[in-house]
Order: structure tokens, then C-alpha cells, then sequence
């Protein structure tokens, strides 16, 4: 009898963002997030400098959570979440919490994608999704380990989740995902003709 064991596992996350004791409002969370983009002119600026479609506040607005009292709510929820899953990940902190390094808004029009990256310097990243359309696009995470896969066959198409190479992943509003900060993750293309709206950050270990 064989004993074949998983090891080296990457852990995903995914919850409700409210089901931590929060309340916060997915309609306000949604009109909150157009009304700082339709304001943060610096943004604007800087999304069309980089010809990044759409709008991110990632490079113009450091200070959500202090200026505006939803991201306050969706800070002190996140801290919870983080913490649930920094337990499942058996993290050994050392008394040391892990804490919010930044958090931005992103509003991704039909036809744009934001290509594969990770969030270096950080430990857990993620986001909380504000408008899903129909259509809007998946995340997709990578098996970190493709680097090493120089002469490994490709995995069978109905492969069993935990042994495919890429996952394709469409949250639903209101939903929160995150992940360790090394996994590399895109966002594919947006088929929806209405924009896919979004909350990332990074968590990083506290002093
Ligand atoms: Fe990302």
C-alpha cells in the first residue's frame, strides 16, 4: 500500500469580508471607492502617465484608512482576517502582529488585465472585492514552482485542484481573498462591459 502525502503546500484564503463582526456597506464601499477616484487628480495623472487603464489610488493615496472611515472599518476587518489565516499558516510571529503596509483601490474598465506580479517586502497580500459584474475578470494564481519545472509534463486538464499549475478564481462581491505575498497572481482581461472593482493590500510583520 502506497502512502502518498501533500507537502510544501501554498494555503489560499478566501471569506466574507463582514463575517468578522463587520458592517460595512457594499454599496458605500462601492460609491466610496468612485468619489476618492473621481478626486484623486494626482492619480489620474499618474494612471495616465503609465498608461495603466483605469484607476488606481496605489501610487498617489498613501493614507486611505486615516481619511476615510470605510477603509478604517475595512482595516480593522482585515487585521482579523490576516490574523485567522496567519494561524492557519502556523506562522510563528513571535509576538510580533502582522500589519497593514498599504492598501489601494482599483477600478479595472472592460478590456483591461493587470499582469502577473507578486508584492515583494510583504508576507500576505489580498483583496476585497467591491463590484464583480458579470464577466469581470479571474484572478489567477501560479504554482510558485514553475521555475523548476524544466521537463515536467503538463498536468491533465481535470487534474485534481490541489495538482494544477494555474487557478482561476472569480470572487464575488463582498468576498475577501488573500494569500502569501510570493504568489505570483494576475488579473485577467475584463470581459465585463462594466468595471471590475477592487481593494488590495499587503500585510508585512510588525515591529
Ligand atoms: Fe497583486
Amino acid at each position: 500500500m502506497s502512502d502518498i502525502e501533500s507537502l510544501f503546500v501554498t494555503r489560499l484564503y478566501k471569506a466574507r469580508l463582514n463575517e468578522v463582526g463587520a458592517q460595512i456597506s457594499e454599496d458605500e464601499l462601492f460609491d466610496s471607492c468612485y468619489s476618492i477616484a473621481e478626486d484623486d487628480e494626482a492619480g489620474q495623472q499618474w494612471c495616465e502617465d503609465n498608461n495603466f487603464p483605469g484607476y488606481t489610488s496605489y501610487a498617489s493615496l498613501t493614507d486611505l484608512p486615516w481619511r476615510f472611515p470605510i477603509f478604517k472599518d475595512i482595516v480593522a476587518a482585515l487585521d482579523k482576517h490576516v490574523a485567522a489565516f496567519a494561524q492557519d499558516l502556523q506562522f510563528n510571529l513571535d509576538d510580533r502582529k502582522l500589519v497593514l503596509e498599504d492598501l489601494w483601490i482599483n477600478v479595472l474598465p472592460e478590456g483591461a488585465y493587470h499582469s502577473a506580479h507578486i508584492h515583494p517586502h510583504s508576507v500576505i497580500s489580498g483583496t476585497t472585492y467591491v463590484a464583480m459584474p458579470e464577466g469581470a475578470s479571474a484572478l489567477r494564481l501560479e504554482d510558485p514552482r514553475h521555475a523548476m519545472m524544466m521537463a515536467a509534463p503538463p498536468r491533465l486538464k481535470d487534474a485534481r485542484r490541489e495538482m494544477q499549475n494555474f487557478i482561476y478564481l472569480t470572487p464575488e462581491a463582498g468576498d475577501v481573498m488573500l494569500w502569501e505575498s510570493w504568489l505570483r497572481h494576475e488579473v485577467v482581461t475584463n470581459q465585463s462591459e462594466f468595471d471590475r472593482v477592487s481593494v488590495s493590500f499587503n500585510y508585512r510583520w510588525g515591529e
